[in-house]
């Protein structure tokens, strides 16, 4: 898909004096955003390398689909705030738009949805990878093993070069990662896996395999519980090249296939720093477990000296506030409202998140809840064990990793991706025979 807006070159340049020599390096500006300093030439004409480990100051590539301010705790999916998409859009729509660049038309957004409902089963052979994991395995273990296996099952959508191949690998991922990511819980208590059914939206049909149970009985899904879960589905969808998302462009530069790129992804999302921070959020407000421990757990993430940190706290780009935090704060209230659920540990986040804010330790390192600070207290009461926390995030982000993937693929400028280093170990010296050292 054409691009609406390029990049374009700054009058001015950026001028880098090193040793008392000058190099002008362009610079190039967005739609929106940063403006950045192209210094694909420094190694060339300098022989040095630039230093940016964890990429804070790094642009990795020219993108279309996600915009974050964090300054002003903005988000925007191909320019829609993630505010109004939460509130008045669906999640395959969504996933229309950040695929396709536009929201659908009513007959796109049939047949779309058609393409996704009707590629939802998965190879029968791929149940087998599960039997060969113990039944207390991690779900996000497995999600890696399935996910990456699939390579071994859609051959006919693995040649990265072919633009309808491409799309179908893409339908087939944003189809087929539900009925996984429910496997994996079904496994996990020892239960039947449950069938794919067709005449359920994409949140409904989730939430069937995952709690329904074949033949015992009618399992009724519940609207309230689909919306829900629908609207964290559009909330985790995309955010920009975070440290999955560019993990899945990395493998993807190398020519990978996408269900490896993916496998990939979900590994680096598990990180408790990253994806995994739901799961780890929910147990870190149970640890705490009453309003009154509070100021002791404060204290250890203000403690230098101590590695704990608040979980569902701080962000490398937000510096005001996570806009996904404060739809999650309202749709845990509406939810447990809702299923009539008084659980403590939402006082206790929100007690921990008024004490936090008004901490000058807090305040001065711009930390604020993130996405991952409310999501787990809905999904708790939702009925989801807290391991299935990231599981969740990874089947939303799917369609954010394969439309990032797909755009890298597209990308006439993109090479294999292989930064340099700045060495600090020994410099060449000889072999010393055993007998001599
Ligand atoms: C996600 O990138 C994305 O877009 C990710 C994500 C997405 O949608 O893909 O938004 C999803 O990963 C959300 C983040 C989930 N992680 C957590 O909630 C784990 C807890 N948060 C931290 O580990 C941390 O805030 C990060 C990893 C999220 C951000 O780390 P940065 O940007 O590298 O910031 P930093 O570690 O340099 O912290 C800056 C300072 C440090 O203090 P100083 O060294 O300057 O003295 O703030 C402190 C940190 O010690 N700090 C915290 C803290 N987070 C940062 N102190 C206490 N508790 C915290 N949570």
């Amino acid at each position: 898909m054409e691009a609406k807006y390029k990049k374009t070159v700054s009058e001015d340049t950026a001028t880098l004096t090193i040793r008392g020599k000058s190099y002008e390096l362009p610079i190039y500006g967005g739609s929106t955003g940063p403006d950045v300093i192209d210094i694909r030439t420094l190694y060339r004409d300098t022989d040095m390398f630039t230093f940016d480990p964890g990429f804070t100051s790094t642009a990795s590539c020219e993108s279309a689909i996600t915009y974050i301010d964090g300054g002003k705790g903005e988000l925007l999916y191909r320019g829609y705030p993630i505010e109004q998409l939460a509130e008045k859009s669906d999640f395959l729509e969504v996933a229309y738009l950040l695929l396709n660049g536009e929201l659908p038309t009513v007959e796109q957004d049939k047949k779309f949805k058609h393409d996704i409902t009707y590629h939802t089963m998965v190879h029968e052979q791929l149940v087998r990878f599960f039997t060969g994991f113990r039944r207390d395995a991690h779900p996000m273990a497995i999600m890696c093993g399935v996910v990456g296996a699939m390579s071994a099952f859609y051959h006919d959508s693995t040649d990265i070069n072919d633009p309808e191949q491409r799309r179908v690998a893409s339908n087939r991922l944003i189809a087929k990662i539900p009925t996984i990511a429910a496997m994996t819980y079904k496994y996990s208590i020892g239960q039947p896996f449950v069938y794919p059914r067709n005449d359920l939206n994409y949140a409904e049909n989730f939430l069937y395999m995952t709690f329904g149970v074949p033949k015992c009985e009618d399992y009724k899904v519940s609207h309230t519980l689909a919306d829900a879960m629908d609207k964290i589905f559009i909330l985790h969808a995309d955010h920009e090249q975070n440290a999955s998302t560019s993990t899945v462009r990395l493998a993807g530069s190398s020519g990978a296939n996408p269900f490896a790129c993916i496998a990939a992804g979900i590994a680096s999302l598990w990180g408790p720093a990253h994806g995994g921070a739901n799961e780890a959020c929910l147990n870190m407000l149970s640890e705490i477990g009453s309003v009154d421990r509070i100021p002791e757990f404060i204290d250890r993430a203000k403690d230098k000296n101590d590695p704990f940190r608040l979980m569902g706290f701080g962000h490398r780009v937000y510096k005001n506030f996570d806009p996904r935090a404060k739809v999650l704060q309202q749709s845990a209230n509406e939810v447990l409202a809702e299923l009539g659920i008084n659980d403590p540990l939402l006082d206790v986040a929100k007690e921990l998140e008024r004490i936090a804010l008004e901490d000058p330790y807090f305040i001065e390192k711009k930390l604020y809840p993130n996405v991952d600070f409310y999501s787990g207290i809905i999904l708790k009461a939702m009925g989801f064990p807290t391991s299935m926390f990231t599981v969740l995030f990874a089947l939303a982000r799917t369609v954010g990793w394969i439309s990032q993937w797909g755009e890298m693929i597209e990308d006439p400028t993109q090479k294999i991706g292989r930064p340099r280093q700045l060495f600090i170990g020994e410099k060449q010296r000889d072999y010393i025979d055993i007998k001599n050292r």
